[in-house]
């Protein structure tokens, strides 16, 4: 099968049936996608397809097919990190980190469709993806950071 991701197509000999997460990691070596609870209940393994947030654990990678895959990887550089990524590093969101690119995968993805979003829609766009550290309050005045310097452009 033929996936794009991050602007590469790559030829992989996988099963159509096995998790895009999988492929990433284990196919591709991309892992900053992060396995957590394996069944969308956690978002650590957030993604975007076409960009649109997409949890990979239980997404085929037969689905992902033709779609234009975007991985925390992807998303910007060290020397140019994507807005969202500006504001997690200016607000220093990251306690161990495990849950952070799923949880910048999923703001960016919001943000892009809600660029002057309110607290309850911060809410509920992020209130899917779960952090153990409890970094919450950090998330949040982080994504309105982002969302002001996308505004910025
Ligand atoms: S690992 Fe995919 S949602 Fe938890
Ligand atoms: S920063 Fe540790 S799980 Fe979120």
């Amino acid at each position: 099968m033929r996936l794009t991701v991050n602007g590469t197509a790559h030829e992989l000999d996988v099963e159509a049936e096995m998790p895009l997460l999988w492929v990433l990691r284990d196919e591709l070596g991309l892992t900053g996608t992060k396995y957590g609870c394996g069944i969308a209940q956690c978002g650590a393994c957030t993604v975007h397809l076409d960009g649109v947030a997409v949890r990979s654990c239980q997404t085929r990678a037969g689905d992902a097919e033709g779609a234009e895959i975007t991985t925390i990887e992807g998303l910007g550089t060290p020397e140019a990190p994507h807005p969202v990524q500006a504001a997690w590093i200016e607000t220093q969101v990251a306690q161990c980190g495990y849950c952070q690119p799923g949880q910048i995968m999923q703001a960016a993805s919001f943000l892009a469709g809600t660029p002057e979003p309110t607290d309850d829609d911060i809410d509920a766009a992020m209130g899917g993806n779960l952090c153990r550290c409890a970094t919450y309050p950090r998330l949040r005045a982080a994504v309105r950071d982002a969302a002001a310097r996308l505004r910025e452009g």
